[in-house]
C-alpha cells in the first residue's frame, strides 16, 4: 500500500484532547499490523459541516463524532441507520467511495457487549432496570435495554420532563420515577445503570441513597474517569456485580473500526490497558 492510499479515521468533538479514541483505534492499528491512523480533531459547532464534507477528499474513510456534535452530525449525514434515527444521534460515520456520508450510532452496542462481557450471565429478561439520567447517553442506554428485552425500565432524572419526553417517545415500558424516590426502585431492580455525569472527575457525587441495592444485582456507570466509582464502590461491598464504563467505549469503537479498517478487533485486557495508558 502506498502512502496516497493509507485510510484515516478521526474523532471530531470540542474539546477533544480528553478523548480516549485515539489510544484505542491506534493500540488496534498495532496490533493488527494495519496501515492506517486515526487523528483528535477540535471542530467548532458551525465548521462541522465544512470539516465533515472534506475529510473524505483528505484519504478519510470515516470518524467518530462525540460531544457536541452528535446531533448535528445525524442531520449533515446522507444516510442513517435505523438505529441513529432511534437515538437521535450519531457516534460512527463512514465516507462511502462516493463522498456520502452514513451515520450510525454505536453506542447501544458498546453498552450492551460491555454488560454482556462484565456478567456472562446477565438475562435481560429477569426483571426491571433502573436508568439514572435522561440525557444523550441515557437515550442510547434505554434503546439499547428495550430492544435487549428488559421488561420494564424505571426512569428517573433531576429534570423529571426529560423522563417524560424519553417515555413519550420510547413507549410504556418506561416507569418515570421521581429523581428524590431514585433510592427506592433500586430494590427492585435486576440492572442499574449511571447515566449521569455524577461521580465524574470535576462533577459532583451521585448522592442517591445506596442502601436499597440487593447482592447480586448489576451495577453499570457509564462513566469511568474515575474507573472505580462510589456508586461501583458501594455496589461491590453490598454484593453487587459491578461493570465499570470503560468497556463501553471500547466497544462502541468495534463496528467503526471494522467498517474503516477491515478487521473486527478484539477487546481485551490489553485493549483496556492501552486506553488507560
Ligand atoms: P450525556 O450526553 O453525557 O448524557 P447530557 O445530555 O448533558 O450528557 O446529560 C447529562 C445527564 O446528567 C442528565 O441526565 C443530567 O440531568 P438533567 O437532565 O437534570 O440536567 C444529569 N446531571 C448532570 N448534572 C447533574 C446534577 N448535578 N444532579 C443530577 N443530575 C445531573
Amino acid at each position: 500500500m502506498t502512502i496516497d492510499k493509507i485510510p484515516l479515521a478521526a474523532v471530531l468533538g470540542n474539546p477533544i484532547a480528553h478523548s480516549r479514541s485515539p489510544l484505542l483505534h491506534k493500540h488496534w492499528l498495532k496490533k493488527y499490523d494495519l496501515a492506517g491512523d486515526y487523528v483528535p480533531l477540535n471542530v467548532e459547532k458551525d465548521n462541522l459541516e465544512t470539516v465533515l464534507r472534506t475529510l473524505p477528499k483528505m484519504g478519510f474513510v470515516g470518524a467518530n463524532v462525540t460531544t457536541p456534535h452528535k446531533v448535528l452530525a445525524l442531520s449533515i449525514a446522507d444516510q442513517v441507520s435505523d438505529r441513529a434515527t432511534l437515538i437521535g444521534a450519531a457516534n460512527t460515520l463512514i465516507f462511502k467511495a462516493d463522498g456520502n456520508i452514513y451515520a450510525d450510532n454505536t453506542d447501544g452496542y458498546g453498552f450492551i457487549a460491555n454488560l454482556k462481557a462484565g456478567v456472562r450471565a446477565w438475562d435481560p429478561k429477569a426483571g426491571p432496570a433502573t436508568v439514572l439520567g435522561a440525557g444523550g447517553a441515557a437515550r442510547a442506554v434505554i434503546v439499547a435495554l428495550a430492544e435487549a428485552g428488559v421488561p420494564e425500565i424505571f426512569l428517573t432524572n433531576r429534570t423529571r420532563a426529560k423522563s417524560e419526553a424519553l417515555r413519550a417517545e420510547f413507549g410504556a415500558r418506561i416507569t418515570v420515577i421521581d429523581w428524590v424516590q431514585a433510592g427506592n426502585i433500586l430494590e427492585k431492580s435486576k440492572l442499574v445503570v449511571n447515566t449521569t455525569s455524577l461521580g465524574m472527575q470535576g462533577k459532583p457525587e451521585l448522592r442517591i441513597p445506596l442502601d436499597g441495592l440487593r447482592p447480586g444485582t448489576i451495577v453499570n456507570d457509564i462513566v469511568y474517569t474515575p474507573l472505580q466509582t462510589r456508586l461501583l464502590i458501594t455496589a461491590a461491598q453490598m454484593g453487587c456485580e459491578t461493570v465499570d464504563g470503560l468497556g463501553m467505549l471500547l466497544h462502541q469503537g468495534v463496528p467503526g473500526f471494522e467498517r474503516w479498517f477491515g478487521i473486527r478487533p478484539e477487546v481485551d485486557s490489553a485493549t483496556r490497558a492501552a486506553v488507560i495508558g
